[in-house]
């Protein structure tokens, strides 16, 4: 059965596909009301939310299907101590399809090891946020018409954005992409997206600190919150809260034909005065978040009992009594999920579910 968790769960094909679906949705939105009646989603939130669980919801209603669910853990069973692989056991029968977000990495994955229906990860901690992505290739799609060949700046939370860890995923199956790491060094983009993909995949990528520098060469300015929650340290996070700013200054310095995009929510990064530039997706790109669900709805529903599109091939996990997950806010530091790794193509142990390294 199909779950997405991480983009990769997708292959290159099926990831065309659930966008040009939603560029139909979008042509043709008669055609698809009506195409989940009787069926549900539900929403099993358990970190704040406002477009990724709104825009489910709305997917679902779209396509005349039903919504339930849970938008504060503190609501649910969890608060009792329930397992996040007993609650999808128990949702799995009231709902055909569940959207989980968690503050806990690698939650969903464990998750879907024993559920009974598709899981779509809404978003697991600082790690993976596919459907984010799904979104950002969509709307660079649409205001670039391709995304073959484009110079993408990353900007700001680089070490905790899920959303700039995912889209990275993504973009090294097209072609010609260039990428521009525009971080301070506090929060520069984690080994593993640095190693296992980009360089693995021969992605070309430079970091830079000065934002003007980089500014003509965009396609794509893809700025980030930095993700205040995420820090433990309160005054590392006052150091690098205002990092970049984007204004009309620098946006004078960039592309006739550039896109900003940003997941939101937006807190101080990008100056309202950017919003009427024709350059601003932002909206847009929100908008482009309900489509590109309602796509992905459809295509799980579809695939579901379809051997054609499983989940991809792994190999056998590594189990070693002497090795623990280096990341306190792993599913198997937080629940009785096993410690389980995988090896990586460059001969690294990482843990199964969040990518971390050893201790
Ligand atoms: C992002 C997220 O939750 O990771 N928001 C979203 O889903 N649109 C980005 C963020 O919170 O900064």
């Amino acid at each position: 059965m199909k779950h997405l968790i991480d983009p990769m769960d997708l292959t290159k094909q099926e990831t065309d596909e659930i966008i040009s679906l939603a560029q139909d949705i979008i042509a043709h939105r008669e055609r698809y009301q009506g195409s989940m009646s009787h069926r549900k989603l539900a929403t099993l939130f358990y970190e704040p939310s406002t477009r990724t669980r709104l825009s489910f919801t709305s997917a679902m209603m779209e396509l005349g299907g039903n919504v339930l669910g849970f938008s504060d853990a503190k609501n649910a069973s969890v608060s009792k101590g329930e397992t996040v692989q007993d609650t999808v056991r128990v949702v799995g029968c009231f709902a055909e399809v569940i959207a989980m977000r968690h503050y806990i990495e690698g939650a969903q994955l464990y998750a879907s090891e024993v559920s009974r229906v598709p899981i779509i990860n809404a978003g697991d901690g600082s790690h993976s946020h596919p459907t984010q992505t799904l979104t950002d290739l969509l709307t660079i799609k649409r205001e670039l018409g391709h995304i073959d060949g484009i110079t993408i700046g990353f900007c700001g939370d680089l070490k905790f954005g899920r959303t700039v860890h995912s889209l990275i995923k993504a973009l090294s199956r097209y072609e010609n992409i260039n990428v521009i790491l525009i971080a301070p060094d506090e929060l520069k983009l984690p080994g593993y997206i640095k190693h296992d993909v980009c360089e693995l995949t021969g992605i070309p990528f430079r970091e830079v600190s000065i934002m003007e520098e980089v500014m003509p060469e965009l396609d794509v300015l893809y700025m980030t919150r930095v993700q205040k929650e995420r820090f433990l340290d309160e005054d590392e996070f006052d150091r690098v809260k205002d990092s970049f700013v984007l204004d009309a200054a620098r946006m004078a310095l960039a592309k006739e034909k550039m896109a900003v995009l940003h997941p939101l929510p937006r807190v101080n990064e990008i100056l309202t005065e950017v919003d009427d530039d024709p350059r601003a997706a932002y909206f847009r790109q929100v908008e482009n978040g309900k489509f590109v669900r309602e796509a992905l709805i459809v295509k799980l529903h579809e695939w579901k009992d379809d051997p054609a599109h499983g989940m991809p091939e792994t190999d056998e996990p590594i189990y070693n009594p002497e090795y623990r997950c280096a990341n306190p806010k792993c599913i198997c530091n937080n629940e009785h999920a096993p410690y389980k790794f995988r090896r990586t193509p460059a001969g690294k142990i990482r843990c199964w579910y969040c990518d971390s390294k050893i201790k």
